[in-house]
């Protein structure tokens, strides 16, 4: 099935933790990563997935023994990333919630992230969730690290200011719909 249609189907399943109707665009890829250097980057984690769309373009960056740990709730779209990045070493595809990023680094024997880049559409969540969410990937990054999230709206500004030293907000009309890349530093 085309990766849009099958997208669409999983929204209907599950709308509020999909929460957009169609995969993101490169462009809007290309926003959310524009700010990573890449050669320093020792450990990343991305957070919802989906068809991959991102996971691809970070693939594409990383430097050798970069480790990317992927996570990816619901079963079809893990499955499906399964299929597609079971042969690399780095890339570790967890079907869990981000909010259990801390168990699975230690499984990892991951110490600290350089980047978190995620896709989840956070006010969709409960309030709790979020906190957690956020909470936690500040806690793993290392000093220098970034948290880097897209939205649809400028409504998640607030809750990120909250947790994160500095939040700049970025946005990229070449996405449907349009959106707001948020690169908030530890
Ligand atoms: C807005 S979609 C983004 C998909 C893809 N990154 C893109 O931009 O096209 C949100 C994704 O987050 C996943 N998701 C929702 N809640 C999650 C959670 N708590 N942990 C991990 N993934 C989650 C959904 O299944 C979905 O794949």
């Amino acid at each position: 099935m085309k990766k849009k249609k099958y997208f669409l189907k999983e929204f209907f399943k599950e709308k509020k933790t999909v929460g957009a109707v169609s995969p993101s665009s490169k462009a809007l890829g290309r926003s959310m990563l524009k700010n990573i250097n890449f050669s320093e980057v020792n450990a990343i984690a991305e957070y919802g997935p989906g068809t991959g769309v991102f996971t691809r373009m970070i693939i594409k960056k990383m430097k050798p023994g970069t480790k990317l740990l992927v996570f990816e709730l619901h079963d079809a779209f893990y499955n499906n990333l399964v299929k597609e990045f079971k042969d690399n070493d780095n890339v570790i595809l967890i079907n869990d919630s981000a909010e259990n990023i801390s168990k699975h680094m230690k499984e990892q024997g991951i110490e600290e992230l350089d980047v978190v880049l995620s896709s989840l559409p956070l006010t969709n969540f409960d309030k709790r969730l979020t906190a957690n969410i956020l909470k936690r990937s500040h806690g793993a990054l290392c000093p220098k690290g970034l948290y880097i999230q897209f939205q649809y709206s400028l409504n998640a500004k607030r809750i990120l200011k909250r947790i994160f030293k500095d939040v700049s907000i970025d946005f990229t009309a070449k996405n449907i719909p349009p959106a707001f890349v948020y690169t908030c530093t530890k």
